[in-house]
């Protein structure tokens, strides 16, 4: 939520926040704001909306130092006036994160004499600066930040100092390296191809960016040594291509994502990750949104394959519960961003407790590999778009190392489990390749209401299929087990409303074929998803909409029935006049509580 970039060098500042600002708008669109220092003054433009917006009041800004922001809205609304940068006497501040404390401190100031200008919690940081500012930007920074509470990563240029201060608190921030130019920005794709080589700052770090080195400081500011490492981000990755939109351009990119994870997943160390799994007696799966659906299907495989008890828990609930774990309960915390606030104080808590803990990230460097005790990796490569979509079929596979593991720990065999993945990525292909909805979209765009069902591992796709279509299209909806419906939502079905049936596992189809006859006697219209040949026929003569998906793994088909849904999601939200890759009110990576 909310992106944040500086830049200190050889090369015309404003160029490079205006371009890292586009490539970083997936963390939040609500405004967009820059500063440059130009010699002793500071030029200051900020829109609301999209980053574009900038670009007319930037024309022609030249200057060496500059810092950026887009904005996700927490405190107060989208506005020029709430935009980032906040400044006050010659100190400048872009902000990503949340300041718990802000009331209390704003208190403080406006008692001294001070005046805000802005709605948002950002506007003490600067304040606090000048106030402890005696000459040395460094010092002041660090005493100001020693009176936040919450979560953040900062980047501050004041009117006298040739340079960028970077600060970073639970909140991502990563120090770019190029050609005779440094960057800070909240995520590398952002100056992928700008820098070579990145730092991840821990918590705590304070980083002093000029256009000759770097330093960085603990909150004593004593100095520290961290390690640098290649950007692997590419340009490339950020490129639409062919594709209107990264949602689409995304969901054609599952096959290679699926494929990279599987390889990259038998690059693990199996010995030790098999050694680190002995003796786990529960295993708790926990994630958000997307993710938290590819936990609900993990938990079934944990139940199926390791005969192991397995908890599935949204990580915004399990982090309130008071839920037994102990040294031999195994808490999976699976997070594409690697930084959702909810996940990693989930993967704290459970470390706290001393439980053994697994992040899935599709992130390599980021905040929850460093609580974790081992990472799995996921290989989607960057997502852009809000909704997850190949990030969610490369998780699965993950889990699905995992679980091959888990179950060789328990007596199985992992190489058997493991390879039923392979034939994945040639299925996720045909599979999308076949996909021919459009006529389908049309009627669900003019729906009232979407309902999404399934049964056992369907279930978890229906409840996925439905949050998609929430996300980007705005059609109301809701993603339920099939013999849930009689018990509540069937009071919802009538002729204006369309469901969508996820079967995929024969045994099955039968009951599924009568909760959708209970909502074609009811007037309502139903589109199946289904790869049992048997039952299309059947299928045909009872719902409006059939369609057909390869015949894959049982327990491996939610990678693969998920794929018309996000499909699906993506045209409605099209056809409805959405932007399917910035969902309203939304945004990638949800660092906030
Ligand atoms: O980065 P994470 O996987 O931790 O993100 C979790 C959710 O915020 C995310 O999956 C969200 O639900 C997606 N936008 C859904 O498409």
């Amino acid at each position: 939520m909310c992106g944040i970039i500086a830049y200190a060098g050889k090369n015309n500042a404003t160029d490079c926040i205006y371009e890292g600002l586009k490539n970083l708008e997936y963390r939040g669109y609500d405004s967009a704001g820059i500063a440059v220092k130009r010699g002793d003054d500071i030029f200051v433009c900020k829109r609301e909306g999209r980053v574009k917006n900038l670009e007319e009041g930037i024309n022609g800004v030249r200057g060496r130092f500059a810092i950026g922001h887009t904005r996700w809205a927490t405190h107060g609304k989208p506005s020029d006036r709430n935009a980032h940068p906040h400044f006050v006497g010659g100190f400048y501040v872009v902000h990503n994160g949340i300041i718990e404390n802000y009331a209390e401190l704003k208190a403080e100031l406006l008692a001294e004499g001070r005046s805000f200008f802005s709605e948002t919690d950002s506007e003490v940081i600067p304040h606090l600066i000048n106030k402890y500012y005696e000459g040395d930007l460094l010092c002041a920074v660090a005493l100001a930040v020693r009176r936040l509470k919450g979560s953040y990563a900062l980047c501050i240029m004041h009117e006298n100092f040739s340079g960028v201060i970077a600060v970073c608190n639970k909140s991502p921030a990563i120090l770019g390296y190029g050609k005779g130019e440094y960057f800070v920005c909240s995520d590398a794709p952002a100056i992928a191809d700008m820098a070579e080589e990145i730092c991840v700052l821990c918590d705590g770090d304070i980083a002093v960016i000029t256009e000759k080195s770097v330093k960085i400081y603990n909150d004593r500011l004593e100095l520290q040594v961290r390690e640098r490492v290649a950007n692997f981000a590419s340009k490339a990755s950020l490129d639409l291509g062919d594709c209107p939109h990264y949602m689409l351009k995304e969901i054609k990119e599952i096959p290679t994502a699926v494929q990279n994870t599987i390889t990259a997943c038998e690059a693990v160390d199996l010995q030790k990750l098999s050694a680190f799994l002995q003796g786990v007696d529960k295993v708790v799966l926990t994630g958000c949104g997307t993710a938290f659906h590819t936990c609900l299907i993990a938990k079934d495989w944990v139940e199926e394959f390791c005969s192991l008890c397995a908890v599935a828990e949204t990580a915004g609930e399990w982090r309130y519960k008071k839920s037994p774990v102990n040294e031999k309960t195994l808490v999976v915390a699976v997070s594409q961003s690697g930084e959702t606030a909810d996940t990693l104080e989930a993967a704290r808590l459970a470390k706290k407790y001393g439980a053994r803990v697994i992040a899935i990230t599709n992130v390599g460097y980021s905040a929850i590999t460093r609580i974790a005790d081992f990472t799995i990796p996921v290989v989607a490569g960057a997502e852009i778009c809000v909704a997850a979509t190949k990030s969610y079929c490369a998780q699965l596979i993950s889990l699905w190392f995992l679980i091959a593991v888990l179950a060789k720990v328990n007596a199985s065999t992992y190489e058997q489990l493991f390879k039923r993945a392979y034939t994945m990525p040639q299925l996720c292909e045909k599979t999308i390749n076949g996909l021919s909805l459009d006529a389908l979209c049309e009627k669900i765009k003019e729906a009232s209401g979407v309902y999404f069902i399934g049964r056992g591992l369907d279930c978890a796709v229906a409840k996925e299929g439905s949050l998609k279509l929430k996300e980007v299209s705005l059609k109301p909806g809701e993603g339920y087990a099939s013999g849930e419906l009689k018990h509540g939502t069937l009071a919802l079905i009538d002729k204006s409303t369309y469901s969508v049936a996820v079967m995929s596992d024969e045994n099955l189809c039968e009951k599924n074929l009568s909760a959708i006859k209970q909502i074609t006697a009811r007037g309502g219209k139903v589109a199946a998803v289904c790869s049992c040949k048997e039952y299309i026929k059947k299928l045909l003569s009872v719902c409006d909409f059939v369609i057909s998906i390869p015949k894959c793994d049982r327990a491996l088909s939610p990678i693969i029935s998920v794929l018309p849904l996000q499909y699906i999601a993506y045209k409605v939200a099209v056809l409805c006049g959405c932007d399917p890759d910035k969902p309203r009110n939304l945004a990638k990576s949800v660092t906030v509580e």
